[in-house]
């Protein structure tokens, strides 16, 4: 990809772009060993090798972060007053990242951190139907009449009924243990689905979405970066 030397460093986090500007000014900015002389130069990409202050960049066009969102954050990319998920990407380059989907703020687990709005398209679209899987805990028994119930799709006030789920009892007790797979994501669907049947969410985590699966390693609070075919 051909791109100007001030977006290729803005975008690989080096700073705004006047401030890379003025390092190129500075003459701290070098092209393939030879000092850069301006802002407007045209960078491959693939091929040329871009150094600040002698560290050599790796340009990435998109970057991938699995994170375990932790309860307490919000799913946004900008938010003026609250600490926010893209906050948790210590290592990110890129300023333009943002999460596909949200999650409530109490709920915790997998959550992908990316700037790819193609990808992001194909796992969040209506008409893909990516399964998304939630363990849950809920105040209640859980029954087997709650399976067939789902999976002939629940009114939860919206126009349109959901689209079949399917429920898995891990423990069926005052509190019960389950996970819940849907192919859709609206909002706070899964709290909504077990109000239908009288019972209440009181613990919610995405263990998976399409075929990325959590990494059970992970601590609420951490990420690890990803490649794009882990993905899709
Ligand atoms: N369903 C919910 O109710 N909440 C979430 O965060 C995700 C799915």
């Amino acid at each position: 990809m051909r791109i100007r030397l001030d977006k290729y460093l803005a975008d690989m986090g080096v700073g705004t772009r006047t401030e890379v500007r003025r390092l190129i000014g500075k003459g701290l900015v070098c092209v393939n060993g030879e000092k850069a002389g301006k802002a407007e130069q045209k960078i491959d990409s693939e091929k040329d090798g871009v150094s600040v202050n002698g560290n050599l960049l790796v340009y990435e066009e998109f970057e991938y972060y699995m994170l375990n969102k932790p309860a307490g954050i919000i799913s946004a990319s900008e938010d003026k007053r609250e600490k926010i998920v893209v906050d948790l990407i210590g290592e990110a380059h890129r300023r333009d990242l943002f999460p596909v989907g949200r999650l409530d703020r109490d709920t915790e687990g997998l959550l992908l951190i990316t700037n790819d709005g193609a990808l992001a398209h194909q796992l969040l679209s209506p008409k893909k139907h990516v399964d998304k899987v939630y363990y849950a805990r809920v105040r209640g028994r859980v029954t087997e009449d709650d399976v067939v119930f789902f999976s002939e799709g629940v009114d939860i006030g919206d126009e349109k009924k959901t689209l079949p789920a399917k429920l898995d009892i891990l423990h069926s007790a005052e509190e019960s243990e389950i996970e819940l797979t849907i192919r859709e994501g609206r909002f706070h669907q899964v709290k909504r689905m077990f109000e239908a049947v009288g019972k209440e969410v009181v613990y919610l985590k995405r263990i998976r979405m399409g075929k990325l699966v959590l990494d059970p390693s992970l601590e609420p609070g951490e990420y690890k970066k990803l490649g794009k075919d882990a993905i899709l």
